[in-house]
């Protein structure tokens, strides 16, 4: 697959429908899409990714709204925006995901964490998650990851 060269930048209000309508078509969570706290991808002045850095009540930051339009995916879109928010960001950066993308964030340096090492409310979510995920979605786990700026794998 070719390397896409996405030019990464602070969204702006201009934004909001692309931010709102990638978000959606990934199927992820569909609240809290303020533009101000996300970087978009751009590619031939199309914006096709998006991320955010996500302000929790009890003080933590959930690296969030991570999305790539799905015939972009596998260019390096998603790496682009991750590696550009943690490189502007001070640990400990938190997210949730499914357990398959363990592998993915654990690539820049993300670990899972047991439910003891989570700030309060993304134990909450991760609590309601896992019990809706137990019902729906047989087998699939939510998982709660930290980065703390330390080496990433391989
Ligand atoms: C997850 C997502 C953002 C990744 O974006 P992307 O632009 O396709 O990712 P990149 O191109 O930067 O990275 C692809 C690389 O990750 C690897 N990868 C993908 N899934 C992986 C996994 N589960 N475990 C380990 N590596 C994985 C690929 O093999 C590829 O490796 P390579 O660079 O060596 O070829 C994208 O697939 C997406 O939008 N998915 C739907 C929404 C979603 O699930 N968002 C995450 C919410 S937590």
């Amino acid at each position: 697959m070719n390397r896409a060269e996405p030019l990464v930048r602070p969204a702006t209000a201009d934004d909001q429908p692309a931010i709102v309508d990638l978000v959606r078509a990934a199927k992820i969570n569909p609240t809290g899409l303020h533009w101000p706290r996300f970087l978009v991808a751009e590619v031939d002045g199309r914006v096709v990714g998006t991320a955010q850095i996500k302000p929790h009540r009890d003080g933590s930051r959930e690296l969030a709204s991570l999305a790539v339009a799905p015939e972009m995916q596998g260019q390096g879109i998603g790496g682009a925006l991750v590696g550009t928010l943690l490189r502007g960001a001070s640990p400990p950066i938190y997210l949730t995901c499914v357990d398959r993308l363990e592998g993915y964030y654990a690539r820049f340096g993300f670990r899972a964490l047991d439910r003891a090492e989570m700030p309060p409310d993304l134990r909450r979510i991760h609590r309601a998650m896992n019990l809706l995920m137990r019902l729906v979605s047989r087998g699939r786990r939510l998982l709660v990851m930290r980065w703390d700026a330390e080496s990433a794998a391989g």
